[in-house]
Parts: C-alpha cells; sequence; structure tokens
C-alpha cells in the first residue's frame, strides 16, 4: 500500500515537472507573433500540443507506445460533432478508410466533388481532426467530400501515404455516378502535407486520360518542396507554433527515413549540389519572392561546398513526388485552376509564394488569399471551441467562395 502510494506521488511529481518543463520551454523558444489577433490562444494551444508530443516521446523511450500513434490517440479522443444537414459514410476503398460526406438536401442535379487529404507532417492529424473542415466545405459548397484516412508515421514512411491517397482518389473518380458527382467538377484539396499530396496527385493524373479531368486544385499553406530550408519564411518563422523549423524537420526526416544527424548539414544546403542549385535557382531563389516578405530578418541562402554523403542520403526528396514545385515547365503548365491560401506566420509561406509564381508565370489561373494573421495549422482550429481563431473561418469562407465559383 505504502509502496503503491509512493509511486503515485512520484508518478504525480513527475508529470508537473514535465508539465513545467513544457511551459518553460515554450517561453524560452517559442516565437509568438502579437499579429495573429490572439497570442495566448497560441501560447495555450503550443503548450498542450508540445505536451502531447513530449508525452508521446516519454512513452516512445519506455517502449510503451509510438509518440505519433499517442498523439494521434489523445486527438482522437475528442468527440466527433454531428452535422445535421451532413449524411457522413464511413467506408473502405480496399484497406483504406475513408469518409464520404453528403448534404442531405435533395439535388437533381450532379454535385461538385472534393477529395480532401489532411495534414499533419504525416504523424497527426486524421479523419476526426478534419472532420469539422470537410462537413462545412460540404454543406456551404453543397458538394460531396471524399476525405483519404491515408496510413501515417511511424509503420509507414514514403511513399505509402501518397500511395494510398493515389489509390483511393482513382477508386471515386471511377465511382462518382454512384454518390452524385459531376465529373467535369472533381476537385482535389488539402492542408500542409495534404496540400502538397493534392498538386503531386494533380500532376501525376496529367498523363491519365482514362480518369476524369481534375477541375481545380486547392493547396492551404501546402508542403511543396524539401529543397531549401533557409527560404525568407523558413527563417523568420523557424520557432513560430505550430510547425516550428525543428518539428517540420523531424516529420520530413522521419517520413523520409534519413537520419537525425545529417540536421546542420542539410540546414545549411550542404547537401545540394552547385548543379542541382543552378538548375533551380529560377523557380526556388529568395528574389522570386515579392519585397514586402522580405521585411523581418533573414540571411541571404549561403553557397557551402557540397557534402557528398549528405546528397546520397537526401536525394529523394529532391524528386518532383516530394517537392512538386520543381516539377517541370511541362508539368506544372497543364496543371488545372488552383486555389492557394498561404499565411505570413507560417514556415511553409515561401512554398506557397513560390507556387503561385511558377504556376501564374506558366499561365495557369490562381487566386490566392495572404492571411496576413495566419499561422500554419490554423485552420484546424475550426472547431476548437475557446481556442478557435477567426482567421480559419476567413480561409473557409474563401474556399466555399472559390468553390461555389466552379
Ligand atoms: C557530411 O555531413 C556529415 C553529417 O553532418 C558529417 O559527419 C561528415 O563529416 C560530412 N562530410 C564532409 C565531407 O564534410
Amino acid at each position: 500500500m505504502v509502496a503503491l502510494l509512493l509511486l503515485l506521488q512520484a508518478a504525480c511529481v513527475f508529470s508537473v515537472g514535465v508539465g513545467l518543463w513544457v511551459i518553460g520551454s515554450h517561453f524560452f523558444t517559442a516565437d509568438i507573433p502579437a499579429a495573429v489577433g490572439h497570442p495566448v490562444k497560441l501560447r495555450v494551444l503550443h503548450c498542450v500540443f508540445q505536451l502531447l508530443l513530449t508525452w508521446g516521446m516519454i512513452f516512445e523511450k519506455l517502449g510503451i507506445c509510438s509518440m505519433p500513434r499517442f498523439v494521434r490517440f489523445m486527438h482522437d479522443l475528442v468527440p466527433l460533432k454531428e452535422d445535421p444537414d451532413v449524411v457522413v459514410t464511413d467506408l473502405c476503398y480496399g484497406t483504406i478508410p475513408v469518409k464520404l460526406y453528403q448534404p442531405k438536401v435533395f439535388s437533381c442535379t450532379p454535385r461538385l466533388g472534393i477529395v480532401f487529404y489532411h495534414g499533419g507532417g504525416m504523424l497527426i492529424g486524421s479523419l476526426r481532426t478534419h472532420n469539422a473542415i470537410c462537413c462545412h466545405l460540404s454543406k456551404k459548397s453543397d458538394s460531396v467530400v471524399l476525405a483519404v484516412g491515408y496510413r501515417k508515421l511511424p509503420q509507414h514512411k514514403f511513399p505509402v501515404a501518397l500511395r494510398d491517397c493515389v489509390v483511393a482518389t482513382t477508386h471515386f473518380l471511377k465511382s462518382l455516378n454512384k454518390y452524385g458527382v459531376d465529373p467535369d467538377r472533381v476537385v482535389v484539396c488539402g492542408d500542409s502535407v495534404g496540400g502538397g499530396m493534392a498538386t503531386v496527385i494533380c500532376q501525376r493524373y496529367l498523363g491519365c486520360p482514362d480518369l476524369p479531368k481534375i477541375r481545380a486544385q486547392i493547396l492551404i499553406y501546402a508542403s511543396l518542396q524539401a529543397v531549401d530550408f533557409q527560404l525568407p519564411s523558413y527563417q523568420q518563422n523557424k520557432n513560430v507554433p505550430l510547425a516550428s523549423r525543428d518539428f517540420a524537420f523531424y516529420c520530413w526526416s522521419t517520413v523520409l527515413d534519413i537520419k537525425p544527424s545529417w540536421k546542420s548539414t542539410i540546414m545549411k544546403g550542404a547537401h545540394l549540389p552547385a548543379e542541382f542549385w543552378k538548375k533551380y535557382r529560377k523557380w526556388l531563389g529568395a528574389e522570386n519572392i515579392p519585397e514586402r516578405f522580405k521585411k523581418r530578418p533573414y540571411q541571404p541562402k549561403t553557397s557551402e561546398p557540397l557534402n557528398e554523403s549528405a546528397y546520397l542520403e537526401t536525394s529523394l526528396a529532391l524528386d518532383s513526388m516530394n517537392s512538386p514545385l520543381i516539377a517541370e515547365d511541362e508539368v506544372v503548365s497543364q496543371l488545372p485552376e488552383t486555389f492557394i491560401v498561404s499565411c505570413e506566420y507560417d514556415l511553409l509561406r515561401d512554398d506557397s509564394l513560390l507556387y503561385k509564381k511558377r504556376l501564374e508565370d506558366l499561365g495557369v489561373p490562381v487566386t490566392w488569399h495572404h492571411m496576413e494573421d495566419g499561422f500554419h495549422g490554423v485552420l484546424s482550429t475550426l472547431d476548437m471551441g475557446c481556442l478557435h481563431f477567426p482567421c480559419s473561418k476567413r480561409i473557409l469562407d474563401a474556399m466555399v467562395h472559390f468553390l461555389k465559383g466552379l
């Protein structure tokens, strides 16, 4: 009995210690821009997120369960809110779980279709975390939404998630009739890594004449390149929640199975051969980013001597499947109409700005919204009650407006 009490006491002290450590390190490392409008909410959100990651790491070290599993388990405990106007059906396409959202009201004409890929660095995020977003999209834009529950870390690394998304999308495109979807109005949509997969899928499907053509792509603070970690936004926002540069690097290196010890070499850009940078500079160089985004300080990209081993280790990241931003002109020029949201306080802001420029230069119509008070992941706060940011609603309204115009 006494031993049990002591153990309980020790566990309590340890938990409090972990909590204090997380809060302490938040105040030391996190950079909370006042312009997000609700800095205290962002602090709370970040501390909760860090607490989940930290406990996940502790459980992983103790061999109880992996960090991603623990974080997903915890966020999936939040009850799903139902919307009386939307019918939600859980299905499996083969082994891939998907959620289908259909407006309850009867429609005598075929509807718009949206294939949705959620974000979360392939580590967190699920069909449940993005349920409110999909419900809202389906209801407000009168569309059939298919959300793909692709497999994630730690068991499933590159290219499993992309494969799942391709398989589910192909199956959906072949079943449009069954769901009452207009084959001329199918859109792919995603946030963060989901946005990256949406555009990779668009690029790949250009060569599939027997599938309905994708009508548009919606890319919300998408992750579009894994080449250059020195872009201005990667420096300006390196410690802004919810995606710090360290967290992004962790996700990226784990997905691609790259050892963390390469970090400093990759951050400096020493994994890029000179001829590689010469070829892609015209698309990736900071000179392609408008001056108004360079007001906050950053260092110009340095040219480091090549570390050949680092190049070999990371060469998979330099493929257009992982960096759709560097796909060739003949691919990008054929892409459908594009809707882009970028956030000022987002590590990945410049991915969006650079892709927007490439698309526009090649004649693809782009609708672009820049959220001056946005940060990475803000859309997911939509249904977080008191931790909700008004910016998430503005992003969603802009998406709905775009969808209604298709
Ligand atoms: C390349 O980078 C690795 C890891 O950062 C380092 O151990 C190694 O010494 C570097 N090689 C050269 C030739 O600089």
